[in-house]
């Protein structure tokens, strides 16, 4: 979703902008722009497109200054154009950029226009332009107008006001988009992502909910809700500077699909012992929260949803608790039933999911006995808004398509349905066993990335397709609906999961030669009832791809292509099959040719509602 990049400096500051930009192309953007103050003049460059294009112009067209605000933005008011593109300015003096949306938008508008100001773009933003602006006539800083403003601004907003007649300074305003000051030598800077700024410094702080800041080239001062001055933590990355870079793969995606082994290997590392997992790896007073715990409540949008939905089989045949899920954005708008002794647990990669941070809030007014994030960030809001959480460390996750994020989420649900079954009497061996298999999961990983050149044969299969379907049961289910989610999300292929059990019930009707059937099979209690299932598939017609244990006893025939994954256990087997689905998904995108760390339409990260 949009990436903001803000600096003070003595030196020029447009090529850090822009490459702060490009570390947050990720995130998936239509446009992109940058505003530099030069001399207490005011100018601004923006592109309709890739940040590239914006690169482009500046270097025919150089803009120089030490104070500058640069933007990518993904339209929620107004089509993708430059006319809409972020920076916006007021009267040519004033230029903000944002992150968000201001809901009270129209009526702002409307009174502003009243007080003669002229719109020229069909955004939100513009309203935050023209009302520091406005402010600015009766404040005595640039400061106070912008706290003037966000009084009167209602929604979510991450936004940073520059003045070409105050040029050394930015203010910088969060409410339910995240802010990370970062500070260098004599020059400060501000982004929506600290990745945006590793390039020049590794010392960040994270603004809190209502907080406006004051940053210059020597100070930084921080302001609460209140108005209050406070001091806000700066802490030193643990984010590595190549972070953002693709390394020797083509793309984010593939890079990070190879990457988990080492992620699950530095999730699990610290948080086993004794054959036990640790209380402690989802936080220090864990314990004192865990131990009475009677139900789960999970809660998540997406992907993680998916993770979610692998979990509740866990807990419910293993852990001996009830557990529910819900994806986020229905959660937060109906009025669900507490259960006695309930914890509420969150799973999200970035730690900002509008939805799910909202469901968190509301399920503490509801009164949860205790709340957990499984997320990605360490700074993020969930993280912060939490009274337990279990850092993924899974490291920065580039590619839009979530693939290290959910295994090493898949990990961690299974260190907490170890946690949550021991304080409801898992036996001793259980839990052991849970601890032998997350040990050994990188190294199963690791062999089922081998299977990536049989899949890209295999892929070539589905380029002239235009539907597939998805079949799993069980804690399998979850992990056909990961599958679908993530062929169609990059290859744009229409794909449907289905928990095999539900074919009879209507699909079956779908079932013809142009209807690839995608079936995971792991060698387990629901083998035979699989079995059945696919016999369904092959007697109308259906063409099928097997995931299945060498000792599933499939065989490759005329309608059936299998793929032999290698052997595991149940407490990993939904995990390793993700993996060959996740390569099935990237080949049949490459082949197709369609942008697979960016597909069209979609954001990392979904700050907005
Ligand atoms: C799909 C994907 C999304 C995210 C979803 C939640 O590949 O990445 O579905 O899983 O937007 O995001 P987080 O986990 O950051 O809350």
């Amino acid at each position: 979703m949009c990436g903001i990049v803000g600096a003070v400096a003595q030196r020029d500051v447009a090529e850090i902008l822009v490459e702060g930009l490009r570390r947050l192309e990720y995130r998936g953007y239509d446009s992109a722009g940058v505003a530099v103050i030069n001399n207490n003049e005011l100018s601004r460059t923006r592109r309709l497109g890739k940040v590239q294009e914006l690169a482009k112009a500046l270097e025919s067209n150089p803009l120089n200054g030490g104070t500058g605000i640069a933007h990518t933005r993904w339209a929620t008011h107004g089509e993708p154009s430059e006319r809409n593109a972020h920076p916006h300015q007021s009267q040519g003096d004033i230029a903000v950029v944002h992150n968000g949306i201001i809901e009270n938008h129209q009526k702002l508008r409307e009174t502003l226009q009243g007080l003669g100001y002229e719109f020229v773009s069909d955004t939100d933003t513009e309203v935050i332009c023209h009302l520091v602006h406005h402010e600015l006539k009766t404040s005595d800083s640039l400061l106070t107008a912008v706290q003037a403003t966000v009084k009167q601004l209602e929604g979510a907003y991450g936004t940073v006001v520059i003045d070409r007649r105050d040029s050394e300074r930015m203010i910088v305003a969060r409410s339910g988009s995240p802010l990370v000051i970062g500070y260098g030598l004599g020059e400060n800077f501000v982004a929506s992502d600290q990745l945006a700024l590793l390039p020049v410094t590794r010392s960040f702080a994270f603004l809190e909910e209502g907080d406006v800041a004051e940053i210059t080239r020597r100070e930084v001062k921080i302001f609460d809700v209140e108005g209050t001055q406070v001091e806000r933590e700066v802490k030193e990355s643990e984010v590595t500077h190549d972070a953002g870079d693709k390394g020797e793969y083509r793309h984010y995606m593939l890079k990070e699909i190879y990457e988990q082994p080492m992620a699950l290997a530095r999730t699990i590392e610290g948080r086993i012992a004794n054959q036990q997992v640790l209380d402690s790896a989802f936080g220090v007073n864990a314990e004192q929260f865990l131990k009475d715990i009677k139900h789960v409540q999970i809660i998540a949008c997406g992907t993680s949803y998916h993770a979610a939905m692998t979990a509740r089989y866990w807990l419910e045949d293993w852990a001996g608790v009830s557990c529910n899920v819900e994806i986020a954005s229905e959660f937060r708008y109906r009025k669900s039933h507490l259960f006695p002794n309930s914890l509420l647990v969150t799973i999200s990669q970035s730690g900002e999911t509008a939805d799910t941070l909202a469901a968190l809030r509301l399920a503490k007014e509801m009164g949860y006995k205790a709340t957990m994030t499984i997320c990605n960030a360490p700074g993020s809001s969930l993280v912060r808004e939490s009274d337990m959480s279990y850092l993924m460390k899974a490291g920065a996750e580039i590619g839009v398509a979530s693939t290290k994020a959910f295994t090493v989420q898949l990990a961690g649900l299974l260190m907490l349905t170890a946690v949550i079954g021991r304080h409801n009497g898992m036996s001793e061996q259980m839990q052991a066993d849970i601890c032998t298999s997350l040990a050994s999961m990188p190294a199963k990983v690791e062999q089922a990335l081998s299977l990536d050149d049989e899949i890209a044969a295999l892929a070539e299969d589905f380029a002239d397709k235009h539907h597939s379907l998805f079949l799993g049961r069980g804690d399998q289910y979850p992990i056909a609906m990961e599958g679908a989610l993530k062929l169609k999300e990059i290859s744009y292929i229409h794909a449907e999961a289905y928990a095999s059990g539900e074919l009879k019930h209507g699909p079956l009707a779908l079932i013809d030669a142009d209807m690839p059937v995608i079936v995971v099979a792991p060698n387990n209690e629901l083998l035979e009832k699989l079995k059945s299932n696919v016999e369904e598939v092959r007697a109308r017609g259906g063409l099928m791809y097997v995931f299945a244990d060498k000792d599933a006893e499939f065989a490759s025939d005329d309608t059936m292509k299998v793929i032999p994954v290698p052997h595991c256990d149940d407490f990993m087997a939904p995990l390793i099959y993700t993996i060959p689905l996740q390569l099935l998904s990237y080949h049949v995108a490459l082949i197709k040719g369609t942008d697979v760390d960016q597909p069209r339409n979609l954001a990392k990260s979904v700050t907005v509602e």
